[in-house]
């Protein structure tokens, strides 16, 4: 079986990309073996996991310079790869993971300048459509309060964007920034990250289920 490729982007910062794609990938290699490939050259994942031995934590490849490369070398290796996008289309970085990518999840915050700046994401979409018509895209909303009206009222606003969202969230949890602080991921986090667990699984699953 093929790589699944997944990629992590927004033009904005602290949407949450980073803790998606490393939780993301955690989720993976429970699935099959996976690797994360850092293609933000400020290298926020290198930092993250200094983690030497922790068990079921991604192998983390920092991937600025030799992108492409990197992708199609990882691809005849792992059964799932997860690449964390820088937040601007300047470097070209999330242009060649697009165009390469078989997934593209875009985190969005709840608030209305964020839905703003994701219509840039939807262009970028599009545009590298032109060269990877199967590339499929969906927004992910983050930081989601319990019973948050706006949640939804986001998700109808985020389809006149033109792309789906994800009917899965990630929830506002303490446990995704205490695990980041101690260069962890919220699968090892036990039962204090149990419930960002189940908002990960069921992004996972939702993708997977999804044609
Ligand atoms: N669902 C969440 N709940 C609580 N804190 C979050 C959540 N998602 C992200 N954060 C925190 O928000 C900050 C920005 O997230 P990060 O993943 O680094 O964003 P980006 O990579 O897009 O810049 C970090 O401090 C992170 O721990
Ligand atoms: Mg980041």
């Amino acid at each position: 079986m093929g790589c699944t490729t997944f990629s992590v982007a927004n033009l904005k910062g602290g949407c949450g990309k980073s803790t998606l794609a490393l939780n993301l990938a955690a989720g993976l290699m429970v699935r099959g073996r996976t690797v994360l490939l850092d293609a933000d050259p400020q290298g926020t994942l290198a930092h993250w996991t200094n983690h030497e031995g922790v068990v079921g934590m991604p192998h983390v490849v920092a991937a600025g310079a030799s992108l492409s490369r990197a992708i199609r070398s990882a691809s005849s290796e792992y059964r799932y790869m997860v690449v964390d996008c820088p937040p601007t289309l300047e470097s070209g970085h999330t242009e060649t993971v697009l165009k390469m990518a078989d997934i593209v999840l875009i985190p969005v915050l709840p608030s209305p300048p964020d839905l703003w700046s994701s219509t840039h994401m939807v262009e970028a979409v599009k545009g590298a459509r032109s060269i990877n018509p199967g590339l499929r895209a969906y927004f992910v909303r983050n930081q989601v309060e319990p019973r948050s009206a706006l949640s939804q009222a986001m998700r109808q606003a985020l389809r006149s964007c033109g792309l789906p969202s994800l009917e899965s969230t990630l929830g506002r949890r303490a446990a995704y920034r205490w695990a980041a602080l101690e260069g962890i991921s919220v699968y090892q986090f036990g039962a204090r990250g149990k419930k960002a667990v189940s908002d990960i699984e069921s992004v996972i699953e939702e993708v997977f289920n999804h044609d």
